[in-house]
C-alpha cells in the first residue's frame, strides 16, 4: 500500500513523503485495513521497530484534523514520552478543519494537578501516571479526549500494569465512545487484550530488518535455522568474543547482563580488548565522548570508570548511571563512535537503540526473594529485538550463551523457538487494588461495594475472572479505609474524608498517606531533619530503599542507636530480623538524603554509601514527593508547625544545599556546586550579587562571562553597556558548560 494513496490529509501524506516513507510495512497495512483510520478500536501487536508509531500518528492527525478530536498518548516512561512529542510535534504545522494550527503538549510531572494548561491541546502525551492522576483530580479537558493510544500495553502484566488498566477502565467509563489504539510487543494473548477493549486485533512477527536469532557454544554460533557461524577466538569470556567479532567486522553490539556490577566489569574488558582494533580517528572522537561525561555532573569514581572505558571504546549503561550520562551513551553509540554497550536489561524496556548485534550475556536474573531466576520469553524477545537497524544493516543477530550442548538445547527450546508468555492482570493485590479504591471514591468512579465492583470489572483483571474474585480483598481494603478515617458510609454510600481525598490527590498509597499521618501527630521526642526524613523512608512509596551494605552497616546500626529519640515511628526490635533489617534500610535512605541536603559530593556520597548516582536521583526525586505530601497532609490535618520545617526542607532536598544557599539556587543555570562557589566568595544573598560589579563575578570559577550573564538577567543591578556588549561576545565563543542542575529524570 502507498502512502500517497491513503485517505489522510494531504499535508500528513507530504509529511511522510519527505520522511523518505513511500511505502507501508505489512503489518501497517494490516493494521489499516481493521478500519483504524475510520474510528475502531485497535490491538496492534508486532515486534521491536516494526513501525507501530506511525499508525498512532497517522490515527491521530485524522482525528484531530477532520473530526476536531483530541488525542490523549500514553506513554510507560518519561524518555519515551519526550520521544513521542519530539515525533508529534513535527505535525505542529498541520491545521484542523476549522484552520486553526495543531497543537502537540506534553505532561510527565507534577501529580498532584490538573494541569489546566494542557486544555487547549490536540494531542497530549502523558506517562500512564501523569494519565491516572489526571483522572484522579477529575480534569475537565480530560472528558474532551476522544482518541487514546496506549503504548507498550503488554506491560500491563507488570508491577505497574494495574494502574494502566484502571486508567483505560475509567477513560471508557467516562466516555464509552472513546476510541483506543492499543500498541504492543507480540504477545500471545493479543486476542484477548482486544476482547477486552472490543477491538479489532493485528498480531504479527514481520520484522523490517530479518532477525537471525542462535545459541552460542565456545567459537560456534547455531541459528534458529540450524545454520552455524564459526568465531575468531578473540576473547575468552564468549560475550565479549562475539562482541568483539563484530566489531572487527566494522559493525556495533549490545551486550546485556544480569548485574550493573557485570556491566561494568564487562565493559571494562571490552575496552581492554578494543584497544589494538580501533584506529586513531576513531579514539579521536571517542576522547571527545569521554571528556563530555567528565565535565557532566558531579566527578564520581563511577563516571571516571565511564569516560575511561568510552575512550577505548565501549561503555555500560545501568540505572545507577545518571540520566544526562545515559544520554550521552546512547548518542554516541547511535552516532558509531562507541562500539560495544554493556547494559542491564532496563535498555531493553527505555529509549530505541538498536544494534546489529544483540548478545544476552545471562539469561538468569536476580529476583528478590527468589535468587537467580531465568528471564520470561517476553524479556528475552524485548532484548533480542533490538538487533538490526532498519536503515543500515540486512539482517540482525541475537545471540544468547550456553556452556554445554543441553544448555544450547534447552535454550533454543525455551527462548528461540518459544512463544511469549500470555498477558495477565496484576490488580487482584491488595497493594494494587489499596490505591485504586480510594481514588475510584475519591474521584467518583464508583460509591458502593457494588459499585466498585462494576467498575473493576472493566478492567483486564475483569474482563478474564468475575469481579467477585475480589470481593474478599475488597472487602478488606474497605475495612482498612474506613478504619483510617479516608472513607465514610452512609447506609450502602460510600464517601471520601478530606484526608482521604487528599492523599488519593497526591499519588501516594493510603498505607503511605496513614503513616505520614501518624508520624505528623505523633511527633519524635526530638524533632528534627532526620525526624521527617526517616518519616518519609518509612513509607512504601518511598522504594527502592537503600539497604545497608557490609561496608556501611554498623555504621547505619549505630546511627539510628544514637538518634533513637528522632524517629516518629516505632522502631522495632533488633530481634525481629526482618522488620529490623527494613528499618535499617530507612535508616541508610534517611542517612543519604541527610548528608545530600549537607551538600556531601555524588562522589562521596558513592564512596560512603555505596549510592550510584541514578540511585541518589530516584531517592531524592522520591523524597521531595513525599516532603510535598507530607506539607500537605499537615494542612488538612491542620498542623502549621511541621508545615513551615516540611517546606523549607523539601527545597533543601530537590537542590541538596543547606538552608543558607537556598537563596542562590533558586536561579535559573545554579545548583548546588555553582551556589557553594558563589557563597564561599562571599555572595551570600541575591542582594549582594546585584551590587556586584560584573567583573567581579566572570572572575568566580565555574562561573565565567556566560553565567555571570545569566545571573545578572535575573538579579539586576547596574552593568556597563560596553560590559555587556563583551559578555555577549564571549558567551557566543564559549563552549556551553554543562552545569550541575538536575535533569529529566527517567521513570515518574
Ligand atoms: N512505512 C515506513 N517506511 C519506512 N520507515 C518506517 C515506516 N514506518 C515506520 N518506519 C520507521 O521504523 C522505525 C521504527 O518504528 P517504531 O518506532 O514505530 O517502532 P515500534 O513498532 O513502535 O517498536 P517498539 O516496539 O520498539 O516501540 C522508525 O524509525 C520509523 O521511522
Ligand atoms: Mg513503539
Amino acid at each position: 500500500m502507498r502512502v500517497a494513496d491513503l485517505d489522510i490529509p494531504e499535508k500528513v501524506k507530504e509529511i511522510q513523503l519527505k520522511r523518505g516513507f513511500t511505502d507501508l510495512y505489512p503489518p501497517q497495512e494490516d493494521a489499516l485495513e481493521t478500519g483504524v483510520l475510520e474510528g475502531r478500536n485497535l490491538v496492534l501487536a508486532s515486534p521491536t521497530a516494526s513501525g507501530k508509531t506511525l499508525i498512532a500518528e497517522l490515527c491521530a492527525m485524522k482525528h484531530v484534523v477532520e473530526r476536531g478530536g483530541k488525542v490523549l498518548y500514553m506513554t510507560p516512561l518519561r524518555a519515551l514520552a519526550w520521544e513521542m512529542y519530539e515525533t508529534f510535534k513535527a505535525y505542529a504545522g498541520v491545521e484542523r478543519r476549522d484552520g486553526r494550527k495543531i497543537r502537540v503538549g506534553i505532561s510527565t510531572g507534577d501529580l498532584d494537578s490538573s494541569t489546566p494548561w494542557l486544555e487547549p491541546y490536540d494531542i497530549v502525551i502523558t506517562t500512564n501516571e501523569k494519565c491516572d492522576s489526571l483522572l484522579r483530580h477529575r480534569t475537565p479537558w480530560m472528558d474532551g479526549v476522544s482518541l487514546v493510544v496506549a503504548d507498550e500495553i503488554h506491560l500491563i502484566g507488570g508491577d505497574r500494569g494495574p494502574t494502566l488498566e484502571v486508567a483505560l477502565a475509567r477513560l471508557r467509563q467516562l466516555k464509552p465512545d472513546l476510541q483506543i489504539l492499543a500498541l504492543s510487543a507480540t504477545i500471545r494473548n493479543a486476542e484477548e487484550v482486544a476482547e477486552w477493549l472490543e477491538a479489532e486485533w493485528v498480531a504479527t512477527e514481520w520484522r523490517p530488518v530479518e532477525l537471525r536469532e542462535g545459541v552460542n557454544l565456545n567459537d560456534t554460533i547455531m541459528f534458529k535455522d540450524g545454520s552455524l557461524k564459526r568465531l575468531k577466538p578473540l576473547h575468552r569470556m564468549d560475550a565479549l568474543n562475539i562482541a568483539l567479532n563484530v566489531v572487527i567486522e566494522g559493525d556495533q553490539s549490545l551486550v546485556f547482563v544480569e548485574s550493573r556490577r557485570r556491566s561494568m566489569s564487562l565493559a571494562r574488558e571490552a575496552a581492554s580488548a578494543l584497544g589494538g582494533v580501533l584506529s586513531k580517528r576513531e579514539l579521536g572522537r571517542l576522547q571527545k565522548v569521554s571528556a563530555d561525561i567528565l565535565v557532566h555532573g558531579e566527578k564520581t569514581s563511577l563516571s571516571d570508570d565511564l569516560a575511561s572505558s568510552i575512550s577505548r571504546g565501549a561503555a555500560f549503561h545501568h540505572a545507577g548511571l545518571r540520566t544526562g550520562h545515559r544520554r550521552i551513551v546512547e548518542g554516541a553509540f547511535k552516532a558509531g563512535k562507541i562500539k560495544v554497550i554493556v547494559a542491564t536489561p532496563t535498555l531493553a524496556a527505555g529509549v530505541n537503540l538498536p544494534a546489529r548485534t544483540v548478545v544476552i550475556g545471562s539469561y538468569r536474573r536476580f529476583v528478590p526473594g527468589y535468587g537467580m531466576y531465568p528471564i520470561s520469553v517476553l524479556e528475552y524477545k524485548q532484548m533480542s529485538g533490538r538487533a538490526g537497524r532498519p536503515q543500515y544493516d540486512d539482517f540482525g543477530e541475537a545471540v544468547l550463551i550456553a556452556s554445554s550442548s543441553d544448555e544450547q538445547d534447552a535454550l533454543m527450546e525455551n527462548y528461540v523457538l518459544a512463544k511469549p508468555e500470555r498477558l495477565y492482570s496484576r490488580l487482584a493485590s491488595e497493594a494494587a487494588l489499596r490505591g485504586h479504591t480510594l481514588a475510584a471514591v475519591a474521584s467518583d468512579y464508583a460509591h458502593s461495594e457494588q459499585g466498585l465492583l462494576d467498575f473493576f470489572g472493566g478492567t483486564f483483571y475483569g474482563y478474564h475472572y468475575p469481579p467477585g474474585n475480589i470481593k474478599v480483598i475488597l472487602g478488606a481494603i474497605l475495612r482498612y479505609l474506613r478504619l483510617q478515617d479516608m472513607i465514610q458510609y452512609k447506609g450502602e454510600h460510600i464517601y471520601a474524608t478530606d484526608f482521604g481525598r487528599r492523599a488519593s490527590e497526591l499519588y501516594i498509597d493510603p498505607l503511605s498517606a496513614v503513616t505520614l499521618r501518624d508520624g505528623l501527630r505523633e511527633r519524635a521526642l526530638e524533632v528534627t531533619d532526620f525526624t521527617w526524613l526517616h518519616l518519609i523512608c518509612h513509607t512504601p512509596n518511598m522504594r527502592p530503599i537503600l539497604r545497608p551494605r557490609r561496608r556501611d552497616g554498623e555504621v547505619v546500626g549505630a546511627f539510628a542507636e544514637e538518634h533513637r529519640d528522632e524517629f516518629a515511628c516505632r522502631v522495632p526490635d533488633d530481634g525481629d530480623f526482618f522488620d529490623y533489617e527494613q528499618f535499617l534500610g530507612e535508616v541508610k535512605t534517611a542517612m543519604v538524603l541527610n548528608a545530600w541536603i549537607e551538600e556531601t559530593s555524588e562522589g562521596d556520597l558513592l564512596n560512603r554509601f555505596s549510592v550510584q548516582p541514578g540511585d541518589r536521583y530516584s531517592a531524592v526525586h522520591n523524597a521531595e514527593w513525599l516532603l510535598y505530601a507530607a506539607h500537605e497532609l499537615a494542612s488538612v490535618l491542620g498542623l502549621p508547625d511541621p508545615r513551615r520545617h516540611l517546606r523549607q526542607l523539601r527545597l533543601r532536598v530537590k537542590y541538596g544545599v543547606t538552608r543558607r544557599l537556598l537563596p542562590l539556587v533558586r536561579l535559573r543555570g545554579i545548583g548546588r556546586v555553582r551556589a557553594r562557589v558563589l557563597h564561599n566568595s562571599g555572595f551570600t544573598s541575591i542582594a549582594s550579587l546585584k551590587r556586584a560589579p560584573v567583573s567581579r563575578l566572570v572572575e568566580i570559577p565555574l562561573i565565567g562571562p556566560r553565567m555571570a550573564k545569566v545571573i545578572k538577567e535575573q538579579v539586576g543591578g547596574v552593568v556597563d553597556e560596553e560590559e555587556w556588549r563583551r559578555l555577549e561576545s564571549e558567551e557566543a565563543e564559549q563552549r556551553a558548560l554543562t552545569d550541575f542542575i538536575e535533569e529529566e529524570p527517567e521513570q515518574v
